[in-house]
């Protein structure tokens, strides 16, 4: 089985097909993990090069690397890289295109992925492009949705939060819209709402989809989305903290409520701690499916599925 793309910029790239063969290899993953890994990358090199702060992706993308025997080469940061002298993302890809076997990019300009994806003599895989998309955390997304609600098919998701700046909504929207029968309800204050393009994109892919601005709106959903408001995209920092505490999930919200609570993560006050031992809390669970959805992935671009 082999995927319809060779990088992975965004998530509009995928098909159904590619979304379901890369569930179905996750899946396998999960049997593979539990062993402690295998070998099958044994010789490869990932280079994981992170030009905005990550925990999270660079930490699960090099665990699903040695997991299968793989290797890791990184830089973590544009202060101690060529590109803080100036260097292009082009040449850079270039260079590392001839160090490793496939490249793994954060970067905070939208469009910087692509930008790589088109010069790299590698597969590359973009693991967020400022506000633009964060194609990989959108299928591990799918990934938890599909196990924590046994389907994905007719799921109504509730977006909560900084919906302008935050790539994983737009990723994970867009990825939904691949299934049938999905309901959006889009929560955001009136200056953070989902971007046009992706509204637009929704509507001609047939989501049905409604924007609210009070949390009460998405306690209705099988799955609450929630995510932070993204300090770093702000210009203004009085705007950001007028705005930052604006959504705040407690406990109480959830008392014999049916309804899973995901969260990319960092959480920066979004969601009370009195959550987390309830049965809800997916968000921790969601971490580990991090890790075997990009060892499929990474398999299967390393054409070793
Ligand atoms: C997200 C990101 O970087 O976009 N984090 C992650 O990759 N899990 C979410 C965020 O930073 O808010």
């Amino acid at each position: 089985m082999t995927l319809s793309f060779e990088h992975l910029v965004s998530i509009e790239q995928l098909s159904r097909r590619d979304a379901d063969i890369l569930l179905k290899e996750a899946e396998q993953m999960e049997g593979i993990l539990k062993k402690g890994g295998d070998d099958r990358l044994h010789g490869k090199i990932l280079a994981n090069l992170f030009y905005e702060p990550s925990t999270r992706t660079h930490l699960s993308f090099a665990t699903a690397m040695y997991r299968l025997g793989g290797r890791v080469i990184s830089t973590e940061s544009v202060q101690f890289s060529s590109l803080y002298k100036g260097e292009s993302i082009e040449d850079t890809i270039r260079v590392v295109g001839q160090y490793a076997d496939i490249i793994c990019m954060r970067h905070a300009e939208v469009g910087s992925a692509a930008r790589g994806a088109l010069v790299s003599p590698i597969p590359f895989i973009n693991a967020g492009d400022g506000r633009g998309q964060h194609p990989t955390q959108a299928l591990l997304d799918l990934v938890t949705i599909r196990k924590e609600r046994s389907g994905i098919d007719g799921i109504h998701l509730a977006m909560v939060g900084d919906l302008k700046n935050g790539r994983t909504v737009h990723s994970l929207s867009l990825l939904l819209s691949l299934y049938t029968g999905v309901r959006l309800t889009l929560i955001s204050p009136r200056e953070l709402r989902m971007p046009a393009e992706i509204c637009d994109a929704l509507r001609e892919r047939g989501v049905i989809f409604e924007e609210r601005e009070k949390m009460e709106d998405a306690l209705s959903a099988d799955v609450l989305y929630m995510t932070r408001i993204q300090k770093e995209r702000f210009s203004d920092e009085k705007e950001y903290q007028r705005l930052k505490g604006i959504y705040v999930l407690c406990a109480r919200d959830l008392i014999k409520k049916n309804i899973t609570v995901m969260h990319p993560l960092p959480r920066v006050g979004e969601i009370s701690l009195d959550v987390d031992p309830l049965p809800n809390a997916a968000y921790f669970r969601q971490v580990r499916n991090g890790v075997t959805v990009r060892m499929a992935l990474l398999a299967m671009m390393l054409g070793k599925a």
